[in-house]
């Protein structure tokens, strides 16, 4: 039997993987506590979502448990063990504004509850394929030092760069920069992932995502930013705008491509691999390029405000090269571009 076993099984990027691997496995296991709406509110809870993949999926089994629970997910791993063939971990705490709030609780969701499904995996069934979402903050805030230059409605890194073609690849350095708490527990849950296959031997992949996106995504104001953006077009919500005129710059990925990905590499895995995962040149936006793109696909005037004080740390371009990930799985491209996500975000908000 071929078990999928998906933790943050209820959020976007869970629930992109149950739907596109029910088909593929014949059970697929979710683990969420819908601990999203502890962190940010009961707008941001996943429970809707479970309750649909529940009601669509009849191989989907969940799990109400969280992931730093070690003996209530040892006893799936128990009674699973080797008919695992995939494990997609997604569960965190994902917002770096967040975490400042409660060190203790972004460090133990991040990094010891990723290190329980590795150790687990190792345990139960080593020769799974083991898939992490990792994040572009593990390199903090280095690739503020690019040379960028301001252009009407973005920042843009200059033309003879390495970097201007297709983005950032995964040789920046993760080391001395300022990460925000959330960068650093994802570094130590990145490089646990990295261990387990280099040290172990285990079938690995860290997947550093840029923007992840899509209309499942419970989006709120610390975290989902196009799905919060959409939200507000549609509702007048007041929108802030923070710091570096509007015109921060963020690669951003459909669920599908991203899931589609993991896809690729289940079928022709490797041991600890590291890829920078995100939209690239294909699907890129500007804060004030995509307040544009909301109130076209809208059809009304965005009420958003503009703050001259940045989020700490936070990125004033950022496009991922994915090329690596290319050179390895060449069938692979993206299906979907930021005008695409956009509009499925907006029908799906009515
Ligand atoms: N969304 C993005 O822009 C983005 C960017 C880069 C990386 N990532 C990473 O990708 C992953 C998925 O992101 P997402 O946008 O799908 O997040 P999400 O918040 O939509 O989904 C995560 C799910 O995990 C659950 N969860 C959280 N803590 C848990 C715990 N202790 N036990 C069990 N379940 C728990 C939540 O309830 C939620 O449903 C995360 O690891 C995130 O750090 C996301």
């Amino acid at each position: 039997m071929n078990v999928a076993l998906i933790t943050g099984s209820a959020g976007l990027i869970g629930s992109e993987s149950v739907q596109f691997f029910s088909e593929k496995f014949d059970i697929v296991l979710g683990i969420d506590n819908d601990m999203r709406k502890n962190f940010f509110g009961s707008e941001a809870s996943t429970e809707w979502n479970r309750k649909n993949l529940e009601s669509l999926y009849k191989n989907y089994k969940h799990f109400n448990i969280d992931i730093r629970n070690q003996e209530a997910v040892e006893k799936i791993f128990k009674e699973y063990n080797t008919d695992i063939k995939l494990i997609i971990h997604t569960a965190a705490q994902p917002s770096h504004d967040w975490a400042a709030k409660e060190p203790f609780t972004d460090f133990t969701v991040n990094a010891n509850g990723t290190l329980n499904l590795l150790e687990y995996t190792r345990l139960h069934a080593p020769k799974a394929v083991f898939i992490f979402t990792s994040t572009n903050k593990v390199y903090g805030d280095q690739p503020n030092v690019l040379p960028l230059e301001e252009k009407e409605t973005r920042w843009e890194v200059a033309e003879n760069h390495f970097y201007f073609k297709n983005g950032i690849d995964e040789k920046m350095s993760i080391d001395q920069t300022l990460h925000s708490l959330f960068g650093a527990s994802k570094v130590a849950a990145d490089i646990l992932v990295q261990e387990y296959g280099k040290y172990f031997n285990m079938n690995t992949g860290v997947f550093r995502g840029g923007c992840l996106t899509g209309p499942n995504h419970s989006g709120t104001m610390l975290h989902g930013f196009l799905a919060y953006l959409m939200k507000c077009a549609v509702t007048g919500t007041p929108y802030t705008v923070f710091g570096y005129k509007g015109k921060q710059v963020r690669d951003n990925i459909h669920s599908f491509d991203l899931v589609n990905m993991f896809w690729h590499f289940y079928n022709a895995p490797k041991k600890g691999e590291v890829y920078n995962a995100g939209g690239g040149r294909f699907s890129n936006c500007s804060m004030l390029e995509a307040i544009k793109m909301c109130e076209e696909i809208t059809g009304k005037k965005m009420n958003y405000k503009y703050a001259d004080q940045n989020r700490v740390g936070d990125h004033m371009w950022w496009i991922s090269d994915v090329t690596k990930f290319k050179t390895h799985f060449p069938e692979w491209t993206w299906k979907y571009n930021i005008q695409d996500i956009l509009s499925q975000i907006h029908k799906s908000l009515h």
